[in-house]
């Protein structure tokens, strides 16, 4: 990045990139310039070959508490419709190919829970709520929380979230497969960072092809994924990896990955 960013912080942990939003006045809530350094930070991690996965986390009290009201509070159709206002930088999150880890406390409501959505899985801390209140400002959701939350946690719970503008706790989210695990929350960044660790000791290639196998899964027909699947499946086996990772199982020896 050219500048230093004001609204978020970022740093690494061995091959592991890490991004904490960072307006805790506001509760870190969403603004165009937070988006703009996030959606650098992360592009920038991605091609950084010494990284092999991202976080994205916020603080003890507050992951993301949406989109910032303030900012948003006296624009007309004509203002959001004609700038793409609010949302035209959030979709570059999802073009980004390394896995990227949402570690979640505190609030995650409308544009926060939407970002948490568009990373690849997210763990909670047990202090995490999780809910589309944007029914509450009279609008409704704008980053895909009425598309990714029906994916994750089927119609009635999301209907219900979105109509009533309720928050759910953690353990209700896992429960409804809205997070992969809940942790208490001193535990949060260790448990995510020992993911991304993990993650990051595998091949790059499969790493890829599985997360893209994966986003598959959300577009498009059965059929249609299964072949994508199969066809990267296939792919794998042009790699060196597969053979050293094939070849030290059955050596009985841990595989040494050279992402290629
Ligand atoms: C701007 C926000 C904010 C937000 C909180 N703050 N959420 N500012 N935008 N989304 C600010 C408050 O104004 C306050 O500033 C400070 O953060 C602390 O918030 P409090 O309300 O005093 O804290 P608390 O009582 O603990 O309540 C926390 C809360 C509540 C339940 C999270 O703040 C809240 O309901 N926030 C709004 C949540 C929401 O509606 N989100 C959806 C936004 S619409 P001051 O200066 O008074 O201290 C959206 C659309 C996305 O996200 C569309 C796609 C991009």
């Amino acid at each position: 990045m050219s500048t230093t960013p004001e609204c978020i912080t970022v740093r690494t942990e061995g091959r592991v990139g890490i991004v904490a939003l960072n307006r805790p006045k506001q509760l870190n809530a969403l603004n165009d310039q937070l988006m703009d350094e996030l959606g650098a930070a992360l592009k920038a991690f991605d091609a950084d070959p010494d990284i092999g996965c991202m976080i994205v986390t916020g603080s003890e009290k507050a992951f993301a508490a949406g989109a910032d009201i303030g900012a948003m509070a006296t624009y007309d159709f004509a203002d959001v419709y004609k700038g793409d206002y609010i949302t035209r930088n959030w979709e570059q999150i999802r073009s980004v190919r390394k896995p990227v880890i949402a570690a979640v406390s505190g609030f995650a409501l409308g544009g926060g829970c939407e970002l948490a959505m568009m990373c690849d899985f997210i763990i909670a801390a047990d202090n995490a709520k999780f809910g589309q209140p944007e029914i509450k400002l009279g609008i409704i959701p704008g980053a895909g929380g009425t598309q990714r939350l029906p994916r994750a946690v089927g119609k009635s719970k999301a209907m219900d979230l979105v109509l009533t503008g309720r928050m759910m706790d953690a353990t209700e989210a896992e429960r409804a497969g809205l997070v992969s695990r809940v942790v208490p929350l001193d535990k949060l960044m260790d448990e995510a960072l020992g993911a991304a660790l993990i993650i990051c000791g595998f091949s790059l290639p499969s790493v890829l092809a599985a997360k893209e196998s994966v986003n598959r899964a959300f577009e498009g027909s059965l059929s249609d994924g299964v072949m994508f699947e199969r066809r990267l499946f296939h792919a794998m086996f042009a790699t060196r990896d597969q053979k050293e990772g094939m070849a030290a199982f059955v050596e009985k020896r841990k595989p040494d990955f050279k992402g290629a």
